[in-house]
């Protein structure tokens, strides 16, 4: 099988590493890819958001099926343009990747289906906005904009001043762009975060291994929201019995739900959830694949992920049975100074082999370029550090001891990734 991975980060790089163990594999591409990914695909000079190119080189080139990893690409309809052509492609179509670009769409999808989520209400109008948060006069709230956002279009407000200037940022400053146009005011829920991702063909589901994100730029869960800072697997809090549970109150509704509203769900769906007092609920959805929990998820598959992903797009999931691995894994983001704001870039990163890996560990590329033969950083987040153990506690210590070997000037990391509820 040749296959075209589109994206650029750790979680395509992840993917990328995890199609090369299957001996299904022949070749992948990857369009653009990065530094460190051109170590194990050959990367092509195409933006992840070019769909027309996209088509075109698969059209052009043996390619056997176009991985589409992002959210934005998702969102525009890549896989239907694909499809289209009659090239088989692994994600949701633009009318089911709704789920994560309009936050209106997923509240209002969960509201009708009685899937459990924060209550809320959707505003186009700020002083309206403003109006309801004066009126329910409940602190912390929860300001989100409509849109995608990379993350951080979630502002949660401790009081009406900071509500107000939430909404202002947002729907009037638009510092979200149109993602802004509508808001959702959200209840604040309370307890501990778990990621599921799971692989779905838009009738049945199977939860991949559990993860937990570490989303916050500094340590304590200090500081601004980032993309994710650094993620553990399997997640503590997330026991058998709860996982049971979002089975039936979340996981199956919502495959149902999609399905009902004629948008099935093909691909990997992730639940952002937290396990609240009153029961686990849905934060948000997301499209595809995590970044970067993907790096601790797939490491501890078992099964052929070229099986897994063929049982997807021929929606005959309920026909494999998908084993992991009793690891646990621990990623470690080191991110650029400044991070999640502004930062250098170009600066040069050592400690890496020739292949941009270091002994012990599998490091995962997210923003990082080659220049002159050399690794150069080039992005927020530029190396996801991550390992594999038989105990999360070792795990981490070989990651951490890891990082303590790679250096770039300015470099940021959290040094309580997997310690902190
Ligand atoms: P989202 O982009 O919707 O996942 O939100 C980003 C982060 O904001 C989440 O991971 C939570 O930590 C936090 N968050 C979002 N919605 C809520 C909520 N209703 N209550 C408390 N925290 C929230
Ligand atoms: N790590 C969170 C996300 O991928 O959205």
């Amino acid at each position: 099988m040749n296959i075209l991975v589109i994206g650029s980060g750790g979680r395509e790089h992840a993917i990328i590493r995890k199609l090369n163990e299957s001996p299904k594999t022949e070749k992948i591409w990857c369009a653009p890819g990065n530094g460190g990914i051109a170590a194990d695909a050959e990367c092509v000079g195409i933006g992840a958001m070019d769909i027309e190119g996209v088509v075109k080189f698969a059209k052009e080139n043996p390619v056997d099926m176009v991985f589409v990893a992002p959210d934005d690409p998702l969102a525009a309809g890549m896989v239907d343009a694909l499809e289209k052509e009659g090239i088989r492609a692994f994600g949701p179509r633009a009318n089911a990747a709704v789920i994560e670009s309009s936050k209106v769409f997923s509240k209002n999808l969960m509201k009708k289906y009685g899937i459990p989520t924060a209550a809320y209400e959707v505003f186009s109008d700020p002083a309206a906005a403003v109006q309801y948060i004066e009126n329910e006069g409940k602190f912390p709230v929860v300001v989100k904009a409509d849109g995608l956002a990379l993350g951080k279009g979630v502002i949660i407000a401790e009081d009406l001043d900071a509500a107000k200037a939430a909404v202002h940022d947002i729907m009037e400053d638009k510092v979200f762009g149109a993602s802004g146009n509508n808001v959702v005011v959200e209840e604040f829920l309370t307890g501990p975060e778990v990621s599921v991702l799971a692989f779905t063909d838009g009738k049945s589901l199977q939860p991949m291994i559990s993860s937990k994100d570490h989303k916050r730029a500094l340590d304590g869960d200090k500081g601004l929201n980032t993309g994710g800072m650094g993620t553990i697997s399997p997640n503590p809090y997330y026991t058998d019995e709860i996982a049971k549970e979002c089975m039936e109150t979340i996981f199956m509704p919502t495959v149902r739900a999609m399905q009902a509203e004629g948008r099935p769900f093909k691909g990997c769906l992730y639940f952002g959830l937290m396990l609240t007092p009153n029961g686990p609920k849905v934060i948000e959805y997301n499209a595809r694949f995590g970044d970067p929990e993907t790096q601790v998820v797939l490491p501890r598959l078992v099964t052929d992920f070229v099986d897994v992903i063929d049982a997807v797009i021929d929606e005959k999931l309920d026909t494999l049975n998908i084993e992991w691995s009793d690891d646990a894994c621990a990623c470690v983001v080191m991110a650029s100074g400044g991070y999640p704001q502004s930062y250098p870039k170009g600066l040069e990163i050592t400690g890496l082999d020739a292949g941009g890996q270091a002994e012990g560990v599998t490091v995962y590329h997210a923003g990082s370029k080659l220049t002159d033969g050399k690794l150069v950083t080039n992005g927020g987040r530029v190396l996801g550090v991550t390992a594999k153990a038989a105990t999360l506690d070792e795990a981490l210590e070989k990651a951490y001891k890891a990082v303590e070997t790679i250096h770039f000037d300015g470099v940021h990391y959290r040094r309580d990734i997997g310690r902190t509820k």
